[in-house]
């Protein structure tokens, strides 16, 4: 049986340690949420964000917008963000509605603000080697838990299942300044599981459940970035866990897994932006 690696009680010590870090600044961070349309699983994910900044000191505050909002306005609302000096922190939620042009507003974000990582000055600078602002928080939450159980990157063959731009992408880089080898799968790739079964870390974020236990070599480590809610209710990932944690040598559950560490990367980036601002 595959050891858990457990998100949730990572999450709870990196938090109690922010509240110490929060408690002992000289000011305090303001996170902006800025919500977009009635999408049930976003708003549960926006309400917890602002649940969590709260616990440890942070103010937060969510403007939601209806999902017919107009980019003009969203873009008057960031522009005035970026130029109030309480506000350190600035998320778009996404996705965002079709007609509204994402990379439009994510790049009206200033950078010091831009507490996922996801403007392109940002990424730019992650993809140039260079240090950005912040790190996307889900592969930012995935690489603290590994370290945590002290798995080993450098020179692993990294296999990630998705190419978004919230995860699949930023992973990768991330993967690759860490010395793994790293190979990127999609929707599109062809004898899917040939290029599981080498993977060493197996990083599932394709949205399905799709990785079965003929998927995986021996000791693999599985990451699970899926979530969804199955027939019954039940929330599921990407992985059949209870035949995948029988071979893997590790496993994080859903949930319990990337989910809170998501959580716990977004406070850090939250808390790190404040501490930087002015100072870069
Ligand atoms: N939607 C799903 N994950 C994320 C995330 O990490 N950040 C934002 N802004 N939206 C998301």
């Amino acid at each position: 049986m595959a050891v858990i690696l457990d998100g949730k009680n990572l999450r709870d010590k990196i938090l109690a340690d922010l509240k110490c870090r929060v408690a002992a600044l000289n000011g305090t961070p303001k996170l902006v949420v800025l919500s977009v349309g009635d999408d049930p699983a976003s708003k549960i994910y926006v309400n917890n964000k602002k649940k969590f900044a709260e616990k440890i000191g942070i103010t937060a505050e969510i403007i939601e917008y209806p999902s017919r909002v107009r980019q003009e306005i969203l873009l008057t609302d960031i522009n005035v963000l970026n130029v109030d000096p309480t506000v350190t922190a600035i998320l778009v939620q996404l996705p965002l509605p079709k007609h509204i042009d994402k990379l439009e507003i994510l790049s009206a974000i200033l950078p010091e603000k831009d507490v996922d990582g996801f403007t392109p000055y940002n990424s730019g600078l992650l993809f140039s080697g260079a240090k950005p602002y912040a790190y996307p928080a889900t592969p930012r939450g995935i690489l603290r838990l590994l370290d945590e159980y002290n798995i080993e990157i450098d020179g692993k063959h990294v296999v990630i299942v998705g190419r978004s731009n919230i995860v699949g992408k930023p992973l990768a880089q991330m993967m690759l300044n860490r010395n793994a080898t790293v190979t990127v799968c999609h929707s599109h790739t062809k004898n899917l599981a040939d290029i599981t079964k080498t993977a060493d870390i197996l990083v599932s974020a394709a949205g399905g459940k799709i990785i079965e236990e003929n998927m995986i070599k021996q000791n693999c480590v599985v990451v699970d970035v899926g979530i969804f809610r199955d027939d019954d209710g039940k929330l599921r990932g990407d992985v059949n866990f209870e035949t995948v944690s029988k071979i893997a040598s590790h496993i994080t559950p859903v949930p319990g897994g990337v989910g809170p560490m998501t959580i716990a990367s977004l406070m850090l980036n939250t808390v790190d932006l404040f501490e930087n601002s002015g100072k870069i």
